[in-house]
């Protein structure tokens, strides 16, 4: 991928890029030379990771709650400030913990803020986002989930809100193009934490390896480059190959 040049002044928001994928997304869009903006509920993982991440180029970290729209406008109020207008939106925040609730103890609440968080911070990200994208560059990438299309048990939430997160990609793309492309990426197993994996965690995958957070870092950062400038409302699984396989017992 062709570096851009600090000088050109491209800015990027990546939610939830205090760890994680997001973090990885960040470092990726600062070497392509993107000013970067994380948005973070973390206050101390956002502010550290934008103090690592600054000898590659100019981060800011902003501490946001994506599912909350006062604090998505504020978050944008200070983003108008400092930068005036951005180039590209990375929502990658999410909630993936809390799975194996039974049906029957469904917390709504619990429900609500998974909803909020995954998918309702994406209409709130382009809302307040969209009146700082200038001329005809802009770009949106959401992180959805393999999860959209096939679960384990007792997972509504998450997987209730990545399957809206890919609709709500190319109902977004039809809506804000040609201004705005936005695609959508669906993430598998993707190891953030770095433990210890076992020789069948890697081996039962067609690509012989479990995921890593640059594998969609990289893509993220061609779907914002003007090399996808065709490529809008699309979402692209990346998974070493996980939902190709069949799965019945022998
Ligand atoms: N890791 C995987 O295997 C995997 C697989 C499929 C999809 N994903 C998706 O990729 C994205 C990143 O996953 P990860 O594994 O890096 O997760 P992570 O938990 O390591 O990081 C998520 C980040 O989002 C932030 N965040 C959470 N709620 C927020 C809120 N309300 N406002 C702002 N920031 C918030 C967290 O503080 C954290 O920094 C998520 O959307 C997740 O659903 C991950």
């Amino acid at each position: 991928m062709k570096r851009r040049d600090f000088e050109s002044g491209v800015r990027a928001i990546v939610t939830g890029g205090a760890r994680g994928i997001g973090r990885a997304i960040a470092c990726r869009l600062l070497e392509d030379g993107y000013s970067v903006v994380i948005f973070d509920i973390d206050r101390d993982e956002g502010i550290r990771a934008a103090s690592e991440l600054e000898a590659i180029g100019r981060i800011d970290f902003i501490d946001a709650d994506v599912g909350s729209e006062e604090s998505v406008y504020r978050a944008f109020q200070k983003v108008h400030a400092d930068y005036g207008q951005i180039d590209a939106v990375v929502n990658n925040a999410g909630i993936a913990e809390g799975f194996g609730s039974p049906i029957e103890h469904l917390d709504i609440g619990r429900w609500n803020r998974v909803l909020a968080v995954n998918l309702t911070s994406i209409a709130l990200m382009a809302k307040h986002s969209y009146p700082l994208f200038r001329g005809s560059k802009g770009a949106i990438v959401n992180i959805s989930s393999t999860r959209f299309l096939q679960s384990e048990k007792n997972t509504f939430a998450y997987s209730a809100s990545k399957g809206g997160v890919v609709s709500l990609t190319h109902s977004l793309a039809v809506s804000l193009g040609p201004l705005i492309r936005v695609n959508c990426i669906s993430p598998g197993w993707i190891d953030t934490k770095g433990e210890p994996l076992r020789p069948e965690d890697h081996a039962q995958h067609p690509a012989g390896r479990v995921g890593r957070p640059q594998d969609i870092a990289s893509l993220a950062s061609y779907l914002l480059s003007e090399e996808a400038g065709f490529i809008t409302g699309q979402n692209f699984i990346v998974d070493g190959g996980m939902t190709r396989k069949m799965i019945y017992a022998e």
